[in-house]
């Protein structure tokens, strides 16, 4: 196993454990606040009956929501406890779904051309190499269908509130495709306060993806990128305390999304 791999499957595993954010299933979705959990721009149209792959995706969240609005979903992540929540909310909800234990680097478990929609949450820059990801994708998607993923502002990899210096969010590490990015969770994503017993865990290990390899990667792959957005977080408030999350979010978009659909 990689060391990639290994560190993700660990990192992930103890994330459930301590009910991190990105780990608490939604089980009390209604189609209203489904269709805004997955898709607040109204890019995605009608998925139902729609074959849907939630790639990197496992935790319960888009699983259920997909799953109520009436696709056909397929979840593959790495981390057997994510997938555990995803098989709680198709409990929960009474739907079918597939739980697939894979890396996003090899979707060999999964057919070819069987997806009209590939939907990834933001893990894109926990392997080294983006490119690798399309690939695969490609595969798995049918011609015309939707692969949508979020990933981190490749100019903003690796800066959170904490790298406030008095002045400015302060840029250390060198714009190289694949740099390694080590830093430490927010506050927010999991209490851990409120969970003591909950072993120590390491923080997130990411690769920068620039965006000429973001962007060079879909299109020699097929994609079409259709539509593209920044992303702040909801709390992103410029008259905040600078160094906090609020303040950070509202100077620099930490995330990107892209929209693209395969030629
Ligand atoms: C931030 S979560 C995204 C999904 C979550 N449902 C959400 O809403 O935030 C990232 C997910 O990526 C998974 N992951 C990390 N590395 C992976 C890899 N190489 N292949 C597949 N899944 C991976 C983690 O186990 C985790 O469930």
């Amino acid at each position: 196993m990689d060391e990639v791999r290994r560190y993700n499957i660990e990192r992930w595993d103890a994330l459930v454990e301590a009910n991190a954010l990105f780990t608490r299933p939604l089980l009390n979705l209604d189609m209203e606040s489904a269709r805004e959990r997955i898709d607040r721009d109204g890019r995605l149209g009608d998925v139902r009956g729609k074959d849907v792959l939630l790639l990197a995706s496992g935790g319960g969240q888009q699983s259920a929501a997909f799953a109520l609005l009436g696709a056909n979903v397929t979840v593959v992540d790495l981390s057997n406890k994510q997938l555990e929540r995803d098989a709680q909310v198709a409990a929960h909800y009474g739907v079918e779904m597939r739980l697939v234990q894979a890396d996003m680097r090899d979707l060999s478990a999964l057919d070819a051309a069987a997806y009209d929609l590939v939907y990834q949450p933001y893990s894109l820059n926990f392997v080294p190499d983006a490119t690798v990801v399309f690939a695969q994708v490609s595969r798995v998607l049918r011609r015309g269908g939707m692969y949508y993923f979020m990933c981190a502002n490749p100019f903003a990899s690796g800066l959170t509130e904490a790298s406030w210096n008095g002045e400015g969010y302060l840029l250390k590490e060198p714009y190289q495709q694949g740099q390694q990015i080590v830093y430490t969770d927010s506050d927010w994503v999991y209490d851990r306060s409120k969970y003591p017993d909950a072993r120590p865990i390491q923080g997130p290990q990411e690769f920068r993806q620039t965006l000429s390899t973001l962007l060079n990667g879909l299109m020699e792959r097929g994609f079409v990128p259709v539509h593209m957005k920044e992303i702040m977080a909801d709390a992103a408030d410029a008259t905040a305390e600078p160094g906090t999350w609020e303040h950070f979010t509202a100077i620099v978009p930490p995330w990107f999304a892209f929209w693209t659909v395969l030629g």
